[in-house]
């Protein structure tokens, strides 16, 4: 697994506490070239919040006195909270709702490319942005979900943008935005997720094929866990 990346190479997953960043967390555990995986979440030492901006940094600080990683996921993100669930109509918009949505799925992830891409490996590295097909702006079909599409293709245009960025300094990077597939998981459950959705640990299985296979010239790519590349 994963055996594009030098042998003995660095992870780190954030939102290691959700249940895909979990099951990659644990794959990668398992993988015998990994020599560490860091697992990071609202709660772990150090902490990674999205409520919390200095917190990104904070742990970019403490573990970039480590080590450089090679391989980065985030896989950090919200759909409903106990406060709201997904916009059906215009008229279910709040800002409170939008601005919660955004921080998690869009500034949050922002701040980890900010403060991330510098500590990528310089030989071969890839960054991984947990998106979603839904927030494809040419592929909406269905409507509703504002909140949480507009956050998505907001993060997707970030990564994109951060990857024409990082290609002109770190010319071995591959940065990308990538779809899980539907997922069982405290995300998907309202949704009926456990009927509709896929075993994390299938899911992140796909992810890693994926990211495995991708070179250089596929930084700032949107892709979906078969690989196929997504419309934005
Ligand atoms: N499941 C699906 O079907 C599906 C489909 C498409 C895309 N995705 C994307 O895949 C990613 C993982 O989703 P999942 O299904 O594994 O969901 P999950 O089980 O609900 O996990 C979500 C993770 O995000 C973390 N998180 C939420 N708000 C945060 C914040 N403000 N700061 C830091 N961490 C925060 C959670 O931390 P706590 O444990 O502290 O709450 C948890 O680690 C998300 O980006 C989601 O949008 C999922």
């Amino acid at each position: 697994m994963m055996n594009s990346l030098p042998h003995q190479f660095n992870a780190l997953v954030i939102g290691a506490s959700g249940t895909i960043g979990a099951a990659f967390v644990d794959l990668l555990k398992h993988s015998p070239h990994c020599a560490s995986v860091h697992g990071l979440h609202r709660h772990s030492t150090p902490p990674i919040d999205f409520a919390d901006e200095h917190s990104v940094a904070e742990a970019a600080r403490v573990l970039g006195t480590e080590a450089r990683f090679h391989l980065i996921i985030n896989a950090a993100g919200i759909l409903h909270s106990e406060e709201f669930m997904p916009e059906k109509r215009l008229a279910d918009l709040h800002n409170r709702q939008m601005q919660a949505t955004f921080q998690a799925n869009t500034f949050g992830p922002a701040m980890v490319m900010r403060h991330f891409v510098p500590l990528l490996a310089s030989e071969r590295a890839i960054m991984a942005m947990l998106s979603a097909k839904v927030g494809s702006i040419g592929d909406n079909r269905l409507g509703g979900w504002y909140s949480y599409r507009a956050s998505k293709a907001a993060l997707n245009m970030l990564v994109k943008t951060a990857a024409i960025e990082a290609a002109r300094s770190q010319k071995n990077s591959v940065l990308v935005a990538l779809h899980p597939g539907t997922v069982n998981s405290r995300l998907s459950q309202p949704f009926r997720g456990e009927v509709i959705g896929r075993p994390a640990e299938d899911a992140a299985a796909d992810m890693l094929r994926v990211l495995d296979a991708l070179t250089p010239a596929d930084s700032g790519s949107f892709r979906s866990y078969s690989g196929v590349e997504l419309p934005w």
